[in-house]
């Protein structure tokens, strides 16, 4: 009988070398005339262990890592396909506690099937959620994904299943679900893990939003730099309609839902939910004034979902297990798990799904084992470009979209990117501003020229001139930009910069040249 091995096919794990590993280990079989199966599944999140090979054995799904080719000879010397001792071998991939310790709902399956095998997904409970929404009815399923207690997973936080009654509530002939997979934000990869790694979870969650409002037609904008998830995305979607899961007759329902991708040509503001539908209509990503909301006037001026992979990749557990069983996971709003990408200076970077709840000071410690450069970790940046600088003092926050709040931050997409105690937040502030004066759609004067005046005033701070006017400059600057901008990019731009004031102080007023 066939030994199966599984190498990931996931970008973060073929960036470190698992394309070679995984032609070595095929080379390396065929040689020794083992008879092996090589599965490509995605990563399992642990990215300081990648390429992460993995070995099904007796006894479990047996991990080997980080593997480069040269090791694939000694890997077979050493009867790695019986699971046997090497220097690289982590034990049960199921027992290392980075992955044992965590939630993993929207995640259940990411690592662990062939990401484009249709029948693996339904083996694994996939389309569960969606045979059991097409026996009730969509009011039914809007009240299940708002009992849940889901809250859009790509940055603001708005209760999902509120957004698609709005949608449901419209009487028109043409809705539309669209799934922003922009994914823009620094240190974030977690809609790519599961487009690379579960395409499938997050095209039944979309064919159920569908179902849930009446939309026909749907669209992933994904954003460029994402070839290996365009791919995969490409493959499931093929799988999906030659099985009937998508299409003019989804399962014999006799509800229709056809689904494109669509790829953006990158720009971070093609993230912002309106430039979003702009872009997808073709023309250039600019901001739209709301209302109207997308759910009212959206693509093409009909009703329209946006929503974030995570939170559409969600959306299957939900109906499979039931709002209780969701709404079981979190604290106080903030209900059900939160896929956390952990980057930066972090020992073990990667994908953890915890209910939220769990404490930075966890994540940074007992999951990331401190900075990779071993010295202290002096802050954090957590919800992306726009989120606020934290610093140590902060770190018992638990991951809450309240708490959070409370400590004038943002969770953002839940990527956090940790910074050691050489980090100068000076610069980090002028970064901010300098990133959106170039990613600014230009709608809006507070963004557009404000941020360059803010480089400005931070360079002039910097070089000792009339340093305390431009610090209060810069206080007002800020507060002009949250207050008069149009959206997100503007309005979230000073987070980093009033936390780098506020926290950090002694970076600006050092004696110093720019
Ligand atoms: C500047 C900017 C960039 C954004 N980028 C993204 C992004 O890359 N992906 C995303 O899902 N949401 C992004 N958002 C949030 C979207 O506007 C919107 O809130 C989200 O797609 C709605 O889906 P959700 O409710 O499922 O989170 C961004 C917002 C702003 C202001
Ligand atoms: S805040 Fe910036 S990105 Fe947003 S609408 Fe205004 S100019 Fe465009």
């Amino acid at each position: 009988m066939s030994i199966t091995i599984y190498v990931p096919r996931d970008a973060g794990a073929l960036s470190l070398g698992a394309e070679d590993v995984a032609r070595a280990i095929a080379d390396e079989a065929r040689k020794r005339g083992a008879d092996i199966r090589l599965v490509r599944n995605g990563s399992r999140g642990l990215y300081w262990l990648e390429p992460l090979v993995e070995v099904a054995t007796a006894s479990g799904r047996i991990a080997y890592g980080p593997v480069q080719a040269a090791d694939v000879p000694g890997l077979f010397t050493a009867a790695f396909l019986e699971g046997g001792a090497h220097a690289s071998r982590l034990g049960e991939t199921e027992e290392i506690p980075y992955l044992k310790k965590q939630e993993r709902l929207t995640f259940a399956r990411v690592g662990i099937i062939d990401p484009v095998s249709l029948d693996e997904y339904i083996v694994h409970g996939g389309y569960r959620g969606l045979q059991r929404a097409l026996t009730v009815s969509p009011a039914a399923i809007v009240q299940e994904v708002t009992d849940s207690g889901l809250r859009g997973r790509g940055g603001a936080a708005f209760p999902t299943g509120i957004k698609w009654k709005t949608v449901l509530d419209q009487t028109v002939s043409q809705k539309y679900v669209t799934c922003n997979a922009d994914e823009g934000d620094s240190g974030t990869f977690s809609d790519r893990m599961v487009m690379e790694g579960d395409p499938f979870v997050l095209i039944e969650g979309m064919t159920i939003a569908a179902v849930a409002v009446g939309a026909t037609r749907g669209f992933i904008y994904l954003r460029v730099e994402y070839p290996h998830a365009r791919r995969t995305l490409e493959q499931a979607i093929a799988g999906a309609y030659a099985k009937g899961y998508l299409g003019s007759n989804v399962l014999g329902s006799g509800k229709a839902f056809d689904l494109e991708l669509r790829i953006g040509a990158g720009a971070y503001i093609c993230g912002e939910e309106t430039s979003m539908l702009e872009s997808l209509e073709g023309k250039r990503g600019e901001v739209r004034v709301r209302p109207p909301l997308p759910a009212v006037e959206g693509l093409f001026g009909m009703p329209t979902i946006v929503n974030n992979v995570i939170s559409l990749a969600s959306v299957p557990i939900i109906l499979d297990k039931g709002a209780a069983f969701y709404r079981d996971y979190g604290m106080g709003k903030s209900r059900g798990t939160l896929p956390i990408q952990l980057a930066g200076n972090i020992k073990r970077g990667g994908l953890i799904e915890k209910a939220f709840g769990v404490t930075l000071k966890e994540l940074l410690y007992d999951y990331g084992g401190g900075s990779a450069s071993g010295r202290p970790i002096r802050t954090v940046q957590v919800g992306g470009p726009l989120g606020a600088y934290i610093p140590a003092s902060q770190f018992e926050t638990p991951i809450d979209y309240e708490a959070f709040t409370g400590i004038g931050a943002l969770l953002g997409h839940g990527g956090i990117v940790v910074f050691d105690d050489t980090v100068d937040m000076a610069q980090m502030a002028r970064y901010a501003l300098e990133f959106c004066a170039l990613e600014s759609c230009g709608k809006c004067t507070p963004c557009r020229i404000g941020s360059t005046r803010g480089v400005e005033v931070i360079d002039r701070i910097l070089a000792g001139v009339d340093r305390d006017q431009n610090l209060a400059l810069i206080e007002e600057l800020c507060d002009t930009m949250v207050n008069g901008s149009l959206c997100g990019l503007g309005g979230l731009t000073p987070y980093p910069v009033q936390s780098a004031l506020k926290y950090f102080r002694e970076d600006f007023v050092r004696n110093r040249r720019v």
